[in-house]
């Protein structure tokens, strides 16, 4: 059995809480892990000022994967910890493919999310800050190798599910430039799996058909900014973001890629007991099928999904955090 290097960033809030429930329901698959935890986040940024230094980053690089619960707490204002640690991650370690699935009764899609480029990108700034005649700029940066990247990798995922179908979710109307790069690039790569039916949607439109026509879609690839937005919705009509996963992908493994859910560090609920681990343990489900645990990977995931489901019908949202977990262990 292979003994897999995982580095733990709980991080703040209800973070290390339900990471903790995913590492229970990894060991109860039997999954062997060695954890290194890190000392990441709000938490410490208050303490010492720093994000992520240097030597913690090339701590991570040696692992072979990263498995992350939330970072965020209220005394630190918006966009450090976004900007230092999160993106700084996804980005140094080049996790270019953002992985969303999302499973209900009516709906089963995944949403690839292009992660190091766009409007994230950072590239921009201010003129005149303060004066009436302030300007601010951010544009979205797209590079021909990034797409074209991403979009291969939402081929062939798409390519490896039954439906076999990839739909492109821009706004080809109004950003011009952008749009059409991606639109080549999607048509160019396509033409290399002609046995992946595609589409193409507005993100407007998209967002209407993710609410109103469930079944229309099976893999979406789309930019940074529009997948940060539809991944919400997607969240929001299957299941609720407590169920929100996402696998934070560097296909080419070059080092490892970062699991986490989607959802925040809900500082206001930290510390009761009370926060849904299920997102959390399904990213470490795709965290143990990058790995090539497939069976474990698989036997989680439908856990999870059994007591979501169980959980929908029962009506009793709020169970304990490690309720939830045991449940969930109990059937893998
Ligand atoms: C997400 C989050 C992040 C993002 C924030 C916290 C930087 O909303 O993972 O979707 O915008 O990507
Ligand atoms: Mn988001």
């Amino acid at each position: 059995m292979t003994t897999h290097r995982v580095g733990v960033i709980g991080g703040d809030g209800i973070g290390p809480e339900v990471v903790s429930e995913a590492l229970k329901v990894v060991r109860a698959a039997g999954v062997d892990l060695e954890l290194t935890e890190m000392d990441l986040g709000g938490a410490r940024y208050l303490r010492t000022g720093e994000l992520l230094p240097d030597e913690a980053l090339d701590q991570l690089r040696a692992l072979d994967a990263i498995l992350l619960g939330a970072v965020g707490t209220p005394e630190v204002p918006p966009g450090v910890l976004e900007r230092g640690l999160l993106l700084r991650l996804r980005f140094e370690l080049d996790l270019y493919a953002n992985v969303r699935p999302f499973a209900s009764a009516e709906r089963d899609l995944v949403v690839v999310r292009e992660n190091t480029e766009g409007t994230y990108a950072g590239e921009g700034g201010f003129l005149r800050r303060g004066s009436p005649h302030e300007v601010a700029t951010q544009g979205s940066v797209n590079t021909r190798m990034g797409v074209e990247r991403c979009v291969r990798y939402a081929f062939e995922l798409a390519g490896s599910r039954p439906r076999r179908h990839l739909t492109l979710v821009h706004k080809t109307n109004v950003l011009t430039f952008a749009g059409d790069l991606w639109q080549r690039a999607f048509d160019e790569v396509g033409a290399q799996y002609p046995d992946v039916a595609t589409g193409y949607d507005h993100v407007d439109a998209a967002c209407i058909h993710l609410v109103g026509s469930p079944r229309r879609y099976d893999v979406i690839v789309t930019d940074n900014l529009f997948g940060d937005i539809l991944t919400d919705l997607a969240g929001a009509v299957t299941g609720g973001i407590g169920l929100a996963a996402s696998a934070n992908l560097n296909p080419a493994r070059v080092g490892p890629s970062l699991f986490e859910p989607v959802h925040g560090s809900a500082p206001d609920i930290a510390g009761t007991g009370r926060a849904n681990p299920l997102a959390a343990i399904r990213s470490a489900a795709m965290m143990l099928d990058f790995l090539g645990e497939a069976d474990a990977a698989a036997r989680m995931t439908k856990a999870v999904l059994d007591v979501a489901g169980a959980l929908a019908t029962s009506g009793t949202a709020d169970r304990r955090t490690a309720e939830l977990g045991d449940a969930v262990a109990e059937r893998v």
